[in-house]
């Protein structure tokens, strides 16, 4: 194996208390072959959006629309790349909460980085893209 590194975090312990619940409880050796395991997926899933390679995807994103400069945010970093945002619902989920659905299509490092804008803007409760690649199956590299 190779050299290993500690680092701490901080969380809520809500947070904590439920990984640790839906990881530990769930054929984990430990809490850190589980952060482990979520890193791997992590850097996996983000190894292929850093390239030119042409996909769709969308971004789902629920937030809270008494935040109104939240709001702005969101609608400014989609205007920032007009031409990756095919089209947006908006729906209204409760007297507080809103979802949006972003369909977007270009280069996959462009997508990427809306949707890091999005899911990332603070007061974004739960954010994800999801993509899928254009490129032929049968011409794409072994
Ligand atoms: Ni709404």
């Amino acid at each position: 194996m190779s050299e290993l590194v500690r680092f701490s975090v901080s969380l809520p312990r809500g947070l904590a208390t439920r990984f640790d619940q839906e990881t530990i409880g769930r054929g984990f050796a430990s809490r850190s072959e589980a952060v482990r395991d979520v890193m791997e997926h992590f850097l996996t899933e983000r190894e292929w959006s850093t390239d030119e390679t042409e996909v769709v995807g969308t971004v789902v994103i629920v937030y809270d629309h008494h935040d109104a400069e939240l709001g702005r945010r969101l609608t400014h970093a989609q205007h920032e790349r007009p031409g990756s945002v095919v089209c947006v619902t908006h729906v209204h989920l409760d007297e507080r909460w809103c979802m949006e659905v972003v369909i977007l299509r270009g280069r996959a490092v462009d997508l990427r980085e809306i949707a890091d804008r999005l899911v990332g803007a603070r007061g974004v409760r739960h954010g994800k893209l999801v993509c899928a690649s254009l490129t032929d199956p049968e011409e794409a590299p072994a």
